[in-house]
């Protein structure tokens, strides 16, 4: 029969070996290369599953060489011909099929290409962000690309598998729904049938989660579509998918037990690594106080140390009145960084001052002790205090920053950050896991001028912190919120919830919200609460954000399909785009010009 009118493939690109020499085969694939060498075509098939080399030899059959002389890039070609070993030197011990190739007999062209604008077959290559979204389709046949998605989909097919062996069950929720509070901007849909209303795409799908343990689903999860209309980043993406839950009759404990358990079966099952248990934990204080931030990357040390007290009678001003208005001075002792340049300091105090630090101070360490121009405003005794303090040895450098307690915290967590980048001292195959628990149960918001959740108003107090809630100090309480932390990223996080009436109606009193607001927003839940509903608590996980951290990707636009640029555009099919006038008019909908 000839490939003609079968041209059905007996293997695909990538399983080929020594074992099959001899065999007669029929390869399908794209042309990932070709190369002409004095009238022998070579030509690299690429299929999903690998690579496979076809030689058209002219001495074998010189018309079917001349036509294989006529393919080029990602041209579309059946191929059919013998499996045998390459000569020795020409062997590829990378590939899988490196060690043979495909004589062929016959061709089939089954579609031709235009000329890629993407370079695929080079792993190198460099183009636009722009350019690879707009052709998204050929940027999708790269190999590293198509990698990143296969490795997506067996993580979430391991979670998956793992949710139901533990007794989950998946459960779908609305995507055109009720506006959520997870503080983010709501992406809104008009209705067509109920004019002048809009419904929201959700943020989360917290409020049917929690719904679901009060109709006593006792174990729900959900690979659910999360949109937000938020200002994007490296690990930010308008529409993401979390991998959802919610638990009845828990506490964190369980959480911890049963959620680590997930990610140490994600990382030997896909990855082949294991992560050690139980994973450490810390309060988001401890966080603050000592990395700067509430998910700090724990793969190195640089601790910092809060100092003030040695600078409470300091003669050096810019401390001291930072001190009487109650500030902080704290340092870090960065051991081994006594060689940073002028410009490398230079740099850092840019880089501080981002963060609202006013200077960045210094000393270096040496044998012959302190050194630097701030020497001159701290006397001795503060000098050997501070060094004996925060343990610092000859060939470090000590950074002093003195601010309000945030600036003073966060800059120097970004200097800390900033120091390990300088020195590498990272690396995307270590991977050190934190759960950052205790988080405060409301934040000031500057721009709102109230005190809003730090997670969202259904998240319960600690039970010690709960007699707060009726003094002054009410903000100070702090919450049942979780958050786990993978190398600096916040992979995901989660609550024990309020599941009483009273209380929930404190939170919303102390945040401001009125009863009709509330009543309004999240009448439905208020009224299910009252409803016999059994303490619960939840977790969700960014599955795009696991993927790239366990990929060590840069970006979770390299692991999502069809992502969106910063600017919240897709590319390669133009959305958003605007909508005839017939459609407005039917919505109701008036645009402002
Ligand atoms: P949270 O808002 O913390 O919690 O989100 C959970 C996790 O989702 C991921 N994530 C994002 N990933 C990509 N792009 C985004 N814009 C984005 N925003 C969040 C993060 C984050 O840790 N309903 C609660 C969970 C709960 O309380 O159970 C929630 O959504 O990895």
């Amino acid at each position: 029969m000839s490939l003609k009118s079968a041209w059905h493939r007996t293997h695909n690109c990538g399983e080929l070996t020594a074992k099959n020499e001899g065999e007669k085969v029929i390869l399908n694939g794209w042309v990932h290369n070709w190369r002409n060498h004095g009238g022998i075509i070579f030509i690299d098939l690429r299929d999903r599953y690998g690579i496979s080399q076809v030689v058209f030899s002219p001495e074998t059959d010189m018309k079917l060489a001349e036509e294989a002389s006529q393919l080029r890039h990602e041209y579309v070609i059946a191929v059919a011909g013998t499996v045998r070993r390459r000569p020795q030197n020409m062997a590829n011990p990378r590939m899988v099929t490196g060690e043979i190739e495909i004589a062929a007999d016959e061709l089939e062209i089954l579609n031709t290409s235009a000329t890629p604008v993407l370079h695929i077959n080079d792993p190198e290559a460099s183009e636009s962000e722009e350019l690879r979204f707009r052709y998204r389709y050929l940027d999708l046949r790269r190999p590293a690309l198509q990698n990143n998605i296969l490795f997506r989909h067996r993580v979430a097919a391991e979670a998956r598998k793992y949710m139901w062996s533990k007794g989950f069950t998946e459960i779908e929720t609305p995507i055109l729904m009720k506006s959520t509070p997870e503080g983010a901007r709501d992406f809104l849909v008009p209705s067509r049938l109920n004019k002048g209303k809009f419904y929201a795409l959700p943020q989360s799908p917290q409020t049917y989660k929690q719904i679901l343990m009060i109709s006593g689903f006792d174990r729900y999860f959900q690979v659910a579509r999360c949109f937000r209309d938020e200002d994007l980043r490296a690990d930010r993406q308008p529409e993401f998918t979390q991998l959802d839950a919610e638990l009845s009759f828990i506490d964190e404990n369980d959480i911890y037990a049963i959620f680590e358990n997930l990610i140490v079966t994600l990382f030997r099952n896909c990855l082949g690594r294991e992560i050690p248990q139980p994973f450490p934990s810390m309060t988001y204080e401890d966080a603050f106080r000592t990395y700067g931030c509430d998910k700090p990357d724990l793969r190195f040390g640089l601790p910092i140390k809060d100092v003030t007290q040695i600078f409470t009678e300091s003669q050096f001003k810019v401390f001291r009145s930072v001190i009487e208005s109650k500030g902080f001075v704290a340092a870090i002792a960065a051991s081994g960084f006594a060689d940073l340049t002028r410009k490398n300091i230079d740099d850092l105090t840019a880089h501080v001052a981002k963060f609202g630090a006013k200077g960045l101070v210094w000393l270096r360490l040496t044998d012959s002790g302190a050194e630097g121009p701030s020497k001159k405003f701290l006397s001795d005794s503060e000098i050997s205090l501070l060094i004996k303090q925060i343990g610092a040895v000859a060939g470090d450098m000590i950074f002093l920053v003195a601010a309000p307690e945030k600036v003073c915290f966060t800059s120097l967590g970004q200097l800390r950050l900033e120091l390990a980048r300088l020195k590498n001292l990272t690396s995307k195959d270590d991977f050190s896991f934190l759960w950052v628990n205790n988080f405060p149960l409301f934040e000031y918001s500057e721009e709102e001028q109230r005190y809003t959740s730090v997670h969202h108003p259904f998240t319960a107090p600690l039970d010690s912190d709960i007699p707060l809630l009726d003094t002054p100090e009410y903000y100070k309480a702090r919450s049942r919120a979780y958050d786990l932390v993978l190398n600096g990223f916040e992979l995901g996080g989660g609550s024990i919830r309020i599941h009483r009436m009273d209380v929930q109606q404190k939170v919303f009193d102390l945040l401001g919200i009125s009863k009709e607001d509330a009543e309004n927003k999240f009448g439905f839940l208020l009224k299910a609460l009252t409803f016999g509903a059994p303490p619960h608590g939840g977790i969700a996980f960014g599955l795009d954000r696991v993927v790239m951290v366990m990929m060590g990707l840069d970006s979770i636009r390299d692991t999502i399909p069809f992502p969106k640029t910063t600017a919240g555009i897709s590319l390669m099919d133009n959305a958003p785009d605007r909508v005839s006038e017939n459609q407005l008019k039917e919505l109701g909908v008036k645009l402002e010009e």
